[in-house]
């Protein structure tokens, strides 16, 4: 690859429609994502033959916008990258679709990326030096995973969730509390006005046996349970008190488990990636926590956490520049390694 490098990303692994033009795998020129919040609200959560179609619909202007925000042409490009998995298959499907034949009627190399792997390279978009190899917790809507990272392409996974990932708790927490839809910025929020000491939930998987693994279900339970009772004896739910105390287990759990994975391994850095790494209590304390072991946290800025294209731009420039070239049977995947 030249000196410059500019790569084109597509993502569509859920309800978000993106695109974006990326140089050199750390420079944002456009970054757009079309929201479909608005069409899967009333149903609180995504309907994926919704989101399907609703990304053939528009993939199109949004690459045009992106490549318009960059100033630059189809001609321009030297690379096309895309989710091609783990997501909603027939999302998936339409994103993959489009970087084909756009790399193939263009004649560049195409990229599949692996939509966490994508999540982790938000963070080579701050402008932080980043030395490996580096511990991630990629916490997003379908995944909770720690990962050991020795270089690009070269990624360990040390513990997952074993059952809800941390962001489908927030938003599943967030609908037992009537707050709408997507949860997790409406329990940030609302969790600033709470006590968290006002309700206690949860800890899972906490002991030695537990390991780095995860797990969400029984605190999503023990919430709904909560609401149950407090509506049984007549009491106003304290939603705010609710959210805060919820709030508090789970970033608890996530910031325990990141520091044992940073005794174990030793990093200068810990990456936090995925929608959840949006939320301003858990950035706070793994911060404070992390220092105690020397090790920076980076963190991308919130419209980088959250699915965007500009990370799967990222992600396929350091692809291939490896040579992680993608041939054109390449399919969309529901579920990968992590
Ligand atoms: O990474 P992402 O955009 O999509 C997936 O790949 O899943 O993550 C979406 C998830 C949703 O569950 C959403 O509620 C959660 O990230 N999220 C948050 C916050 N912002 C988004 N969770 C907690 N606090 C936030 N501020
Ligand atoms: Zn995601």
């Amino acid at each position: 690859m030249p000196g410059k490098s500019l790569i084109l990303g597509l993502e569509t692994s859920c309800d978000d429609t993106a695109a974006a033009v990326v140089l050199n795998g750390r420079s944002v020129l456009s970054n757009v994502v079309s929201s479909q919040d608005s069409f899967h609200r009333r149903f609180g959560g995504v309907v994926p033959e919704i989101a399907s179609r609703r990304h053939l619909e528009i993939i199109g202007p949004v690459i045009d916008e992106a490549l318009g925000k960059a100033g630059v042409n189809f001609a321009d490009l030297d690379g096309i990258a895309a989710s091609h998995g783990p997501g909603l298959v027939g999302s998936l499907l339409v994103g993959v679709s489009t970087a084909k034949a756009l790399a193939f009627s263009l004649d560049l190399p195409l990229a599949a990326v692996n939509h966490l792997e994508g999540h982790i390279y938000a963070n080579f978009l701050t402008g932080a030096t980043i030395s490996f190899p580096v511990l991630c917790l990629v916490v997003s809507g379908g995944h909770t995973s720690l990962l050991y990272m020795e270089g690009h392409g070269s990624i360990e996974l040390l513990g997952i969730t074993r059952d809800d990932a941390a962001g489908e708790v927030f938003d599943k927490v967030a609908r037992t509390l009537q707050l709408g839809f997507p949860g997790g910025p409406l329990i940030d929020r609302l969790a600033q006005q709470g006590e968290a000491g006002s309700f206690y939930f949860p800890r899972a998987l906490m002991s030695e046996e537990g390991g780095l693994d995860f797990s969400f279900s029984g605190v999503k339970t023990a919430v709904l349970n909560c609401v149950l009772r407090e509506k049984e004896a007549g009491k106003p739910i304290k939603n705010a008190d609710i959210a805060a105390a919820f709030q508090d287990a789970v970033v608890d759990v996530l910031v325990e488990k990141s520091f044992l994975a940073a005794r174990k391994r030793k990093t200068r850095h810990f990456l936090l990636a995925g929608g959840v790494a949006a939320n301003t209590e858990l950035r706070r304390r793994l911060r404070r926590k992390m220092q105690e072991e020397g090790v920076e946290v980076i963190c991308p800025p919130v419209e980088l956490c959250t699915d965007n294209a500009a990370m799967i731009a990222s992600a396929g420039y350091f692809y291939l520049r490896q040579g992680r070239t993608a041939s054109w049977d390449l399919n969309a995947v529901p579920d990968l390694r992590f």
